[in-house]
């Protein structure tokens, strides 16, 4: 194993405003060249962290280390890094060119040395030709790039980019998006980037950090969070999920038997989410499956490692290339996404629906 000194280090950040605790002992690590993002609700504490890192907050506890070296009270200046913030705005009297130029400027960067620097972060964004416009003269789309090229003109060791994406609409965000993946594979630079969209989040990543209320639930690779969540929080956070209630009946080497209402179910021990892993008969426990794992069917004939239970279909919804089944199953509504539609189907028509063991999630009920 190799030992690099990680780009960026948060340890045992606390940050308090007034009595309300908004970090709640943060450790983090960037690796050199890496895309992580911080994911969570409104609130959770993702541009705070983002802050402490860029200097323009100090933790009240802990230390944040660029490069190995502390940095917890050099100013944002000196910490060579490009931001774009959440609330962010061009220079709206200065033209694209000058907006950029900014920064180089301060840098003390010769004269020379500026067009050319601009001209390449301009292509980069796929902007070039736009040098003279003014902000006011962008498309919103544009006036992203714009700050995203202003941040790397002057070719920081750190990007820092909080929600960079979420004024715009869904199809220009998911085009920036894979635009922000192409350069910062192509110029290197450590990246951490602030949503608090999931997909965003899978899609760009290559760690991901789920916060919730101040504190990290988890940091791990997109495939990972989404399949193997380490809280209940995580699994809720990430993609849809549907939660039902049971009682273990009996547990064996390889799985815990539940019972759910009239029916029994089993959950893999790989598949107990949390910390507390050990389960006794009459525990309380609840289930979770995702809407694309639950197999729908119109005989209970076994099929491959489903298990199957009786349900009847309540709602319909085409999606274009997969459908959205609501059934009734044991008082409460499960949603499926599936392909396996049959034209016969309709609200009110008995079916069976089911999971393979591996897919079941459990977690004690507290
Ligand atoms: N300067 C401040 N003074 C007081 N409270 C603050 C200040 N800045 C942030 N907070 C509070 O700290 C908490 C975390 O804020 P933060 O901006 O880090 O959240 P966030 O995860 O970025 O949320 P969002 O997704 O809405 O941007 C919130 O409860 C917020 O109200
Ligand atoms: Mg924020």
């Amino acid at each position: 194993m190799t030992t690099a000194i990680s780009d960026v280090e948060i340890k045992g950040a606390i940050k308090k405003f007034g009595s309300n605790i908004v970090l709640n002992s943060i450790d983090l690590e960037v690796k050199q060249g890496e895309l992580l993002t911080l994911l969570g609700p409104s609130g959770c504490g993702k541009s705070t962290t983002l802050n402490l890192i860029a200097g323009f907050l100090e933790a009240d506890q802990g230390d944040v280390f660029i490069k190995g070296k502390k940095v917890t009270k050099v100013p944002p200046y000196k910490r060579d890094l490009g931001m774009v913030f959440q609330t962010y705005s061009l220079f709206p009297h200065m033209t694209v060119y000058d907006n950029l130029n900014f920064g180089l400027k301060l840098r003390k960067i010769a004269k020379s040395e500026q067009k050319k620097k601009i001209d390449r972060v301009l292509e980069l964004v796929k902007l070039s030709g736009l040098e003279q416009r003014y902000p006011r003269e962008l498309s919103g789309g544009q006036r992203q790039r714009v700050a995203i090229a202003r941040a790397l003109v002057v070719e920081p060791e750190l990007l820092l980019l909080d929600e960079p994406l979420s004024n715009l609409d869904a199809k220009l965000r998911h085009e920036l998006r894979l635009e922000i993946k192409r350069l910062q594979k192509e110029i290197g630079v450590t990246t951490i980037f602030v949503t608090h969209d999931q997909e965003e989040a899978l899609s760009l990543s290559d760690r991901v950090v789920v916060m919730n209320a101040g504190k990290i639930e988890q940091i791990s690779t997109p495939t990972s969070i989404y399949k193997h969540p380490k809280t209940e929080f995580v699994f809720q956070f990430i993609g849809k999920s549907n939660s039902f209630e049971g009682m273990v009946t009996s547990t064996d080497q390889e799985r815990i038997m539940v019972q759910a209402g009239q029916e029994v179910t089993s959950v893999s021990w790989d598949n107990v989410i949390g910390e507390n892993r050990t389960f006794q008969n009459g525990d309380e426990v609840k289930l979770y499956i995702r809407p694309e794992n639950i197999h729908i069917s119109e005989s209970q004939e076994a099929v491959d490692g489903y298990e199957l239970h009786p349900a009847k279909i309540t709602q319909l919804n085409y999606l274009g290339t997969s459908w959205e089944i609501d059934v009734a199953f044991m008082g409460k509504s499960l949603q499926i996404l599936t392909n396996e539609y049959r034209s016969s189907w309709k609200e009110g028509s008995e079916v069976f629906v089911g999971w393979k063991p591996q897919e079941l999630k459990i977690i004690r009920k507290e």
